[in-house]
């Protein structure tokens, strides 16, 4: 599989990577276990703090890491990973360990316990920021605490998923200037 050169990247502006919304592989660790899930259901909140809002299930192995350890990584995966994405969003890590199944490489973070994919586009330690909507919504507020970010390409080709297998690849980039 493919590795990155990434760079540290300001996490302010991670928006950027995650305002198209690509399908994103959560990592969690809680002690001596760690998990992947696939995530599509999530929203930028602030930029400063950089705040995003994720919609994890009750029923996910990744729901407890994530609600014991308080932590987690978001990652970003490129087309090529396409398959892989959607066989990790459709198992459950409780019963098997997906990075062996899978094959996925990783990393230490820096701030954060759970791991960072080395195959994935970029990876993002996210801490929690405010747990208010988990109980009533599993809606949880992280904050984006360090960015690494692929040096190339510099749009990457993602995927988003619209519900029921139908996904979209990202398309074309342009810039409207602000006119502010
Ligand atoms: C494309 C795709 C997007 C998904 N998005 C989410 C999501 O945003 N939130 C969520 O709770 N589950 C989502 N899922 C389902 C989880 O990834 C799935 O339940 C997974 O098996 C959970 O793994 P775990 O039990 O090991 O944590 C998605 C699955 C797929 C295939």
């Amino acid at each position: 599989m493919k590795k990155y050169n990434k760079k540290t990247f300001p996490v302010e502006e991670v928006r950027r990577f995650l305002e198209p919304s690509p399908t994103v592989l959560l990592t969690s660790k809680y002690k001596e276990e760690q998990n992947v899930m696939t995530m599509g259901w999530y929203t930028i909140m602030e930029f400063v703090p950089s705040l995003i809002g994720c919609m994890i299930s009750g029923g996910n192995h990744s729901f407890e890491l994530i609600k014991k350890s308080k932590e987690c990584v978001i990652n970003i995966p490129t087309i090529e990973l396409s398959k892989t994405v959607v066989e990790i969003g459709n198992c459950n890590g409780s019963e098997i360990d997906k990075f062996e199944k899978f094959d996925l490489e990783y990393e230490s973070g820096n701030i954060v316990k759970a791991p960072l994919l080395t195959n994935c586009y970029a990876n993002f330690e996210c801490k929690l920021y405010d747990d208010k909507l988990i109980k009533n919504y599993n809606f949880f507020i992280f904050e984006i605490v360090k960015a690494r970010v692929a040096t190339s390409p510099k749009y990457p080709k993602t995927i988003q998923y619209r519900g029921d297998s139908h996904f979209v690849e990202s398309g074309k980039n342009f810039i409207i200037p602000s006119l502010k």
